[in-house]
C-alpha cells in the first residue's frame, strides 16, 4: 500500500520496455509482448487515475524506434491506432485527457486524423491527463522548442524558462518520478529537459508484467526519497541556519 503521508507524485513518466524479451522469453513473437503492453498500460492509467496522479506519461515509440524491422514498426503504429480508437470512448467516460506529443508529421494522414479525433474528444476533460509519446525524442523536443525561442526572441536574450515554455509538454508540471522498466539502467532519450530533477525508479519486471502492486512500490519507494532540488534537506536546513546564526553571535 502507498504511504500516504508523503504524497503522490503529480506527474510519473514510464519508459514501457521490455515487450520483446516478454514474449520471447515465452516463445512467442515480440508483438505479443506489444498487445500484451497494451493491458499493462490500461491497467497503470487506472491506478494513476485512482489514486490521484494528475500527468501520466508514457514512451510508446520512439524516434529511434523507426530502426527496427519494418514489420515492428508497422505493427507498432497499427497497434497505437486500434488502442487509440478503441480506449477513448472508455477514457472519456472517466474524464481522462488524452495527449499525444511527438514528430506527428512523420505518421500518415489516417493515424494523424485519429489522434486528432481523440485529443479533441477528450480535451475539456479535467481528469488525469494522459501523455503518449509517439515518434518522440528529448533532444527532438529540446530542438524544437529552441528553435521557436530564438525565433521568437533572439538568441542574446534567450533564458531557460524560454526553452521550458516551448517544450512539446510544457502544459504538465516536470515529471515526479520516472519508472523504467525492463531492466535497463538509462534515460534513451526521453524528456531530457525536463528530468533534470526527476526520482528514476528502475525495475527488473518486463513492462507487461509491471501490474498494480509493481506501481505502488514504485511510488512507494519514490515517496522514501528526499528530494532537496540542490538544496538542503528541510532537515538539515534548519541546522544549518542554527550553526551560522551560533558562528554570527560569537563574532
Ligand atoms: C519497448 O519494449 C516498448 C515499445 C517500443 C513499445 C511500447 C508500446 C506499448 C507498451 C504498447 C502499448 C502502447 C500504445 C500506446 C499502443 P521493447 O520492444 O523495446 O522490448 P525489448 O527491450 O524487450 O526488446
Amino acid at each position: 500500500m502507498v504511504n500516504s503521508s508523503q504524497s503522490t507524485p503529480q506527474h510519473i513518466a514510464i519508459i514501457m520496455d521490455g515487450n520483446g524479451r516478454w514474449a520471447q522469453q515465452r516463445g512467442h513473437s515480440r508483438t505479443v509482448g506489444h498487445v500484451k503492453g497494451v493491458d499493462a498500460l490500461r491497467e497503470t492509467i487506472r491506478t494513476c487515475d485512482a489514486i490521484g496522479v494528475a500527468y501520466l506519461t508514457v514512451f510508446a515509440f520512439s524516434a529511434e524506434n523507426w530502426q527496427r524491422p519494418p514489420s515492428e514498426v508497422i505493427f507498432l503504429l497499427r497497434l497505437f491506432r486500434t488502442v487509440l480508437l478503441r480506449e477513448v470512448q472508455e477514457m472519456h467516460r472517466n474524464n481522462i485527457k488524452l495527449k499525444v506529443v511527438g514528430d506527428l508529421a512523420a505518421f500518415d494522414q489516417d493515424l494523424c486524423r485519429v489522434i486528432d479525433q481523440v485529443e479533441k474528444m477528450t480535451e475539456k476533460n479535467t481528469g488525469l491527463v494522459l501523455t503518449i509519446c509517439a515518434n518522440y525524442s528529448g533532444r527532438w523536443d529540446v530542438t524544437q522548442a529552441a528553435e521557436k525561442a530564438f525565433a521568437e526572441i533572439g538568441a542574446s536574450k534567450l533564458q531557460e524558462k524560454d526553452i521550458t515554455k516551448r517544450l512539446a509538454m510544457a502544459y504538465a508540471p516536470e515529471p515526479d518520478l520516472l519508472i523504467r522498466t525492463g531492466g535497463e539502467l538509462r534515460i534513451s532519450n526521453f524528456m531530457l529537459w525536463s528530468l533534470a530533477y526527476t526520482e528514476l525508479y528502475f525495475s527488473e519486471l518486463n513492462w507487461p508484467d509491471f501490474d498494480e502492486p509493481a506501481l505502488q512500490e514504485a511510488i512507494a519507494a519514490f515517496q522514501l526519497r528526499d528530494r532537496r532540488f540542490g538544496g538542503l534537506s528541510k532537515q538539515a536546513s534548519k541546522q544549518a541556519s542554527k550553526q551560522a546564526s551560533k558562528q554570527a553571535s560569537k563574532q
